[in-house]
């Protein structure tokens, strides 16, 4: 199988730990992973910050774009980047992508993503949500992408914030087409 070239983009909605955890995944299955590029928000990394109470996506062996580098690889469909993650993904994000306003780098891949019917996976956060929500999310389905709420699932029994956490990013690794030995109904015991 040919290896992934993955566009990781943090944007500020609460839900830094969704972003972690999906980089901490990315780093065990990197036998499977070209290529990952990571790009944040100013809000991003405030949040990171305030959530968290650390600012160790600095450690990561991934590269890190800044959010005005029109120069980053996958701010071209050339670059071939097959997969987009934006992981949580505020509203405000999601609104410059439905509405084609590539403004800064994550936008702008986001937009690439599309055009070239690559993979684009939302992370949307927050709720409630309003109709312009609603309507972004069916602009952006309708265009290609994927609107994977970060909305966990309790069936297998997490019992910590982190493994709460793990139900959506071990989805959001399924929708990435990666490979990960994780909880699956009908096959694991709760
Ligand atoms: C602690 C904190 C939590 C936030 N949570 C959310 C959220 O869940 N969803 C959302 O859409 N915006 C949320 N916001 C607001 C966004 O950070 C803000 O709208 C920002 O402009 C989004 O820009 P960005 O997408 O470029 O990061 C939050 C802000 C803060 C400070």
């Amino acid at each position: 199988m040919r290896k992934r070239k993955i566009v990781v983009a943090v944007t500020g909605a609460s839900g830094a730990i969704y972003a972690k955890l999906l980089l901490d995944k990315l780093v065990k299955l990197q036998n499977q992973i070209e290529a990952v590029g990571v790009v944040m928000s100013d809000n991003a990394k405030d949040v990171w910050q305030y959530e968290l109470g650390h600012q160790d996506y600095q450690n990561y062996p991934f590269t890190f774009y800044a959010k005005s580098d029109f120069m980053a690889p996958f701010a071209s469909g050339s670059a071939k980047y097959d997969t987009m993650i934006i992981v949580p993904c505020s509203m405000g994000t999601m609104g410059r992508i439905a509405a084609g306003i590539s403004n800064d780098l994550t936008t702008r891949a986001a937009d690439v993503i599309l055009k070239e019917r690559r993979k684009l996976i939302l992370v949307a956060r927050d709720t409630p949500l309003n109709l312009i929500h609603i309507t972004n999310m069916k602009t952006v389905t309708e265009a290609g992408g994927i609107i994977c709420p970060a909305i966990p699932s309790f069936y297998s029994r997490p019992q910590t914030i982190e493994e709460v956490a793990l139900t959506v990013v071990n989805r959001i690794i399924d929708l990435a087409g990666l490979d990960d030995d994780t909880y699956r109904w009908g096959e694991n015991q709760a």
